[in-house]
């Protein structure tokens, strides 16, 4: 299988219940790597930029207004696999259909308010790290 990087976000609901450390060891303890990471708190043009996709979505205000709701953690993950294991690990985007054991259905409380962010292709986590890392930050083992 091919070592891939991901991108992930804390989001703000997650970082408000102090569980960063917690959702951080799962990515560590499945075998991927943290390469670079860092807390932001996303103004409402750097969360509408990163969620473009989703502009004409009816959820798209409300989703811009609680990622700028307060800071978030923001990291690339490095491993085999890393863009399927980390969405494994995440669970369902909506945690009443989440999997038991996922981070979302641990940690999240519902679809709006949904604990992490992961990139869903090969495509969107080069754009997505892009986004948020300069080359340099981020440091390979
Ligand atoms: S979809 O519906 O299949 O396009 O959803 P998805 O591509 O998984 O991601 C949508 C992102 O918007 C967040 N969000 C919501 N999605 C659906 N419905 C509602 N009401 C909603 N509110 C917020 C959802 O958490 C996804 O965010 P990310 O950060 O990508 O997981």
């Amino acid at each position: 299988m091919a070592v891939e990087r991901t991108l992930s976000i804390v989001k703000p609901d997650a970082v408000g219940k102090n569980v960063i450390g917690e959702i951080l060891a799962r990515f560590e303890k499945a075998g991927l790597q943290i390469v670079a990471a860092k807390m932001v708190k996303l103004d409402e043009e750097k969360a509408g930029g990163f969620y473009a996709e989703h502009k004409e979505r009816p959820f798209f205000p409300a989703l811009v207004s609680f990622m700028t709701s307060g800071p978030v953690v923001v990291q690339v993950l490095e491993g085999e696999n890393a863009i399927a294991l980390n969405r494994e690990l995440m669970g369902a985007t909506n945690p009443q259909q989440a999997a038991a054991g996922t981070i979302r259905a641990d940690f999240a409380e519902s679809i709006d308010a949904n604990a992490v962010h992961g990139s869903d292709s090969a495509a969107s986590a080069e754009r997505e790290i892009a986004y948020f890392f300069a080359a340099d930050e981020i440091c390979s083992r």
